[in-house]
């Protein structure tokens, strides 16, 4: 079996699609490689993620470790948030196949340009290295 059960619930049932009015935080990021595309919403009371949606026109992969990273960050503090890594969320995926792995990085980047911009909203300030592009050793 290519993808593990959790890669398929969580394609077939993505958890939490769909956008937030007046988010905190939106971040878009694109895929250079396939050229798919991930837009997470973030809304943030008191430091705290209490509302994250996303949407995404990629591929299965990409839905299911979107679907996976917003329950993994719901709940959790902004900081908790921004340590979150597709590694972390592929383990918690059981999986993925090696040539989707770069699928993954999307939802993480997400996650950090939505921070980002919550940040620039609110004049927080932050250490720009943390916001570095992730980059891929997977992609070719
Ligand atoms: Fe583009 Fe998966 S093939 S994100």
């Amino acid at each position: 079996m290519l993808y593990s059960e959790k890669v398929m619930d969580h394609f077939r049932n993505p958890r939490n699609v769909g956008e937030i009015e007046n988010a905190d935080g939106v971040g878009e990021v694109g895929n250079a490689k396939c050229g798919d595309i991930m837009k997470m919403f973030l809304k943030i009371d008191d430091g705290i993620v209490t509302d994250v949606k996303f949407q995404t026109f990629g591929c299965g992969s990409a839905i299911a470790t979107s679907s996976m990273a917003t329950e993994m960050i719901k709940g959790k503090s902004v900081d908790e948030a921004l340590q979150l890594s597709n590694k972390a969320v592929v383990e918690a995926l059981d999986g993925l196949p090696t040539h989707k792995i770069h699928c993954s990085v999307l939802a993480e980047e997400a996650v950090k340009a939505a921070v980002k911009d919550y940040y620039d909203k609110n004049g927080i300030a932050y250490d720009a290295c943390m916001f570095k592009e992730a980059s891929c050793e997977h992609c070719h």
